[in-house]
C-alpha cells in the first residue's frame, strides 16, 4: 500500500484541526476581500468633493453689490437690446454705427441666442420673453443659407441653449417666463442642433472638420475661396483645425447630454479632445501644450505652435473646467493634470517679463507664444481670459503658486488698458523681454510703435478694441476668489471707458485704435461692427462683479467659453 493512503487513513485529528482552521482563515480572508475592499479602496481615494472656488467668509453671498455701479451696467444691457430690437431684431448682429444689420452665423439671430442668458441673471424678464418666444417659434436650424461653422454654432447657440435649460432647472428663470412646456419645447430645438452638428465629428479621427454641410450632413474642410484669397494663410494637404476647436465642444455637449439622456454628445466632444488630452506628439519639455494646427485625417500636428493665445486658448481653459463638471468621471484625473501641465508651461515657457523702456520703468508680465524654435513676444486681448482660468484652477487645487500667477498676468492685461488715452486695452501688443533666454523676435519698427515703447513699456501691433470679454472676465474671477477691492475698481475704470468711447445711439461698437487721444465733443473712430459675445460676456461679467456675490456663484456654476452657465454636479 501506497504511504499515503495509510497516512491519509491515519490521519492525526490535530493536523485535520489544522487544516481545517486553515480553511476558516482563507474563506474568512476571501470574505473580508470581497466585502471590504471596495470600502478600503474608497476610503484611499476618497470620492471627489465639490470644492469652493469664491471667497470663503462669502458662503451665504450677501450684502455685496454695488447697487448703483451695477444699474448702470443693466442699463448699458438695456440700451444694448433694445438697440438690436429696433434696427436688426432677427439678425445676427446690428451695425452699431449705421444702424444697418449683418449676419455672420447663418442668420439664426445670434444676438438673441448668445444674450439671452445674461438677460436671464440679470432678471430682464420682459426682454428674456421676447428672446425665448423667438428662439421657439422663428428660428430654423435646418435652414443655414450656407455652410455652419461647428465651432462658433456650439459655443454660441448650442452652449446658451443647454444654459437656458439649466437656468431653468435651477429657477434662476421663473416658470412664469419659461414653462415647463416651454423647457420641453426648448430642449428638443436644442437637441435637434447638438444633432445637427454631429457630422462635424464623422472625420477619420474624429476630431471636427471646420464646416458641416446641414443638407448632405457630412463635414467640409474651409470654403477654398478664403486660401484663395488670402495667399499668407498657410496651405496644409488636410483640412486643419486648432486646438480650441477640437477641444471647446466637451462642455457643452456633455451637459446636453446629461439633460438627454442620449450619449452621443459627451461621447463624439470627448473622442475629438482626446487626441489632445493624450497627445502623442506632446514633449517632455513641455507637457501639457500641445502643437497646433492639426491634420483631422492623421491627427497629426501640422504647425508647431504652442500658447494660450488665439486658436489654442479654449482647449487649455477647458480642462480645468471639464473636471469640475465630470468629477466622477475615470478622466477627470487626466485633464486636472494635463490643465496643471499647461499651466506650469504658460509660466515657465510662455509667460515674459517686460524690460523697462527710457520713460517707464515699471515691468510688466505679459503672455507670449512658442513657434518652433522662435519665441514670440506677442500677446493679444483674448489671452487675457488666462488669468481668470488660471485663479480658478489654482484655487480648486489649492495650488496658490497658480493663482498669484494669475493675479500677476492680470496686472499685464491692466495695464495694457489703464495706459492707453481711452482706458481700454488694444486688440494686440508687443513687449522687449527682459529675459536675455526668451528675448524674442519683434522689436518696434514704426516711430509710433518706438515711441509707444519708450513712454508705455509696449507697443501696440493691432491698436483695435472688438468689444472683447476677457479682460472683464478675469476681473470678475480675481474678484470672486480673491475678493480685493482693486479688481472691482479695475472692472469700474474699464466699464467706464466703454460707457464713453464705445456707445453708440443703436448700442455699443468697437473702437478703430484705443490710443487715439479723444477729442472732447467729437465721436471717436468707430468700427461698425458689435458681435454678440459683447451682451453674451462683456457686459454679463461687468454686471456680475458689482452684483451679489452668490448671485451666479462659482461654487454652483461653471462658466463656458462664451460666458453661458453650467450647473456644477454636487
Ligand atoms: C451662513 O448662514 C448659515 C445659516 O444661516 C450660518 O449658520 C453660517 O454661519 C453662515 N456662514 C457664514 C460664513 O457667514
Ligand atoms: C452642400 O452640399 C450640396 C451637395 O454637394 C451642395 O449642392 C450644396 O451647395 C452644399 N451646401 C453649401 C452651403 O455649400
Ligand atoms: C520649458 O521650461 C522648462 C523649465 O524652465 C524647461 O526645462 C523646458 O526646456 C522649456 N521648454 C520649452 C519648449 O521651452
Ligand atoms: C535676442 O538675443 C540675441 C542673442 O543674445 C540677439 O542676437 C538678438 O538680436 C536679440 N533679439 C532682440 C529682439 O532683442
Amino acid at each position: 500500500m501506497p504511504p499515503y493512503y495509510r497516512r491519509n487513513r491515519n490521519r492525526n485529528p490535530i493536523t485535520t484541526f489544522k487544516f481545517v482552521c486553515a480553511a476558516f482563515i482563507l474563506s474568512f480572508y476571501l470574505l473580508y476581500i470581497a466585502f471590504h475592499k471596495p470600502q478600503a479602496v474608497a476610503r484611499k481615494y476618497p470620492k471627489p468633493q465639490r470644492t469652493r472656488i469664491q471667497l470663503e467668509k462669502w458662503k451665504n453671498g450677501t450684502g455685496k453689490a454695488g447697487q448703483m455701479r451695477k444699474e448702470r451696467v443693466r442699463k448699458a444691457m438695456h440700451h444694448t437690446f433694445w438697440g438690436y430690437r429696433k434696427k436688426a431684431w432677427g439678425f445676427d448682429d446690428i451695425m452699431p454705427v449705421s444702424g444697418n444689420v449683418y449676419n455672420s452665423r447663418n442668420g439664426w439671430g445670434a444676438f438673441i441666442v448668445d444674450t439671452s442668458t445674461t438677460l436671464a441673471l440679470m432678471g430682464m424678464w420682459e426682454e428674456l420673453r421676447l428672446s425665448l418666444d423667438f428662439i421657439l417659434d422663428d428660428i430654423d436650424f435646418d435652414n443655414p443659407g450656407g455652410l455652419v461653422d461647428p465651432f462658433e454654432t456650439t459655443i454660441r447657440y448650442l452652449g446658451a441653449l443647454v444654459s437656458l435649460t439649466e437656468l431653468a432647472d435651477a429657477k434662476v428663470i421663473p416658470t412664469s417666463v419659461m414653462s415647463a412646456e416651454k423647457r420641453q419645447k426648448l430642449l428638443k430645438k436644442t437637441e435637434h442642433l447638438g444633432r445637427r452638428l454631429l457630422p462635424a465629428y464623422n472625420s477619420p479621427t474624429g476630431l471636427p472638420w471646420p464646416r458641416v454641410n446641414f443638407t448632405t450632413h457630412t463635414g467640409v474642410a474651409d470654403p477654398p475661396t478664403v486660401h484663395k484669397l488670402d495667399p499668407s494663410k498657410p496651405h496644409y494637404k488636410n483640412p486643419a483645425v486648432g486646438p480650441a476647436r477640437a477641444g471647446s465642444n466637451i462642455l457643452e455637449n456633455c451637459v446636453l447630454t446629461k439633460l438627454t439622456g442620449n450619449s452621443d454628445y459627451c461621447g463624439h466632444a470627448t473622442g475629438s479632445w482626446a487626441h489632445l488630452v493624450w497627445n502623442r506628439w506632446i514633449v517632455d519639455d513641455a507637457p501639457g501644450l500641445v502643437d497646433g494646427p492639426i491634420d483631422i485625417f492623421t491627427a497629426e500636428p501640422v504647425g508647431r505652435q504652442k500658447h494660450w493665445d488665439a486658436g489654442h486658448d479654449s482647449y487649455y481653459e477647458y480642462l480645468i473646467k471639464a473636471s469640475l463638471l465630470l468629477p466622477h468621471s475615470p478622466n477627470a484625473k487626466w485633464y486636472t493634470k494635463r490643465w496643471v501641465h499647461a499651466a506650469e508651461a504658460l509660466r515657465h515657457n510662455l509667460s515674459s517679463r517686460a524690460k523697462p523702456s527710457s520713460n517707464y520703468a515699471e515691468s510688466h508680465l505679459y503672455m507670449g507664444k512658442i513657434n518652433g524654435p522662435w519665441y514670440l513676444n506677442e500677446q493679444s486681448h483674448l489671452a487675457c481670459f488666462a488669468p481668470g482660468n488660471l485663479l480658478l484652477g489654482g484655487r480648486h487645487l489649492n495650488r496658490g503658486d497658480l493663482v498669484i500667477l494669475g493675479q500677476a498676468l492680470l496686472e499685464g492685461c491692466r495695464h495694457s488698458y489703464q495706459t492707453t488715452p481711452t482706458g481700454i486695452g488694444p486688440e494686440v501688443w508687443s513687449w522687449s523681454a527682459a529675459s536675455p533666454y526668451r528675448n524674442g523676435t519683434f522689436t518696434p519698427t514704426s516711430p509710433r510703435q518706438i515711441s509707444e515703447f519708450a513712454n508705455h513699456g509696449f507697443w501696440v501691433v493691432d491698436p483695435q478694441y472688438k468689444l472683447r470679454p476677457e479682460y472683464m472676465e478675469s476681473l470678475f474671477y480675481a474678484w470672486r476668489i480673491t475678493g480685493e477691492q482693486r479688481y472691482r475698481e479695475w472692472a469700474w475704470q474699464a466699464f467706464e471707458a466703454m460707457e464713453t468711447h464705445c456707445k453708440t445711439p443703436n448700442g455699443f461698437a468697437g473702437l478703430k485704435d484705443v490710443m487715439a487721444k479723444p477729442v472732447k465733443g467729437e465721436n471717436p473712430a468707430w468700427v461698425d461692427e458689435s458681435e454678440s459675445f459683447w451682451g453674451a460676456e462683456t457686459l454679463k461679467y461687468a454686471w456680475l462683479i458689482f452684483e451679489d456675490v452668490g448671485v451666479g456663484s462659482l461654487d454652483e456654476w461653471i462658466y463656458s467659453t462664451e460666458g453661458h452657465l453650467f450647473r456644477r454636479p454636487p
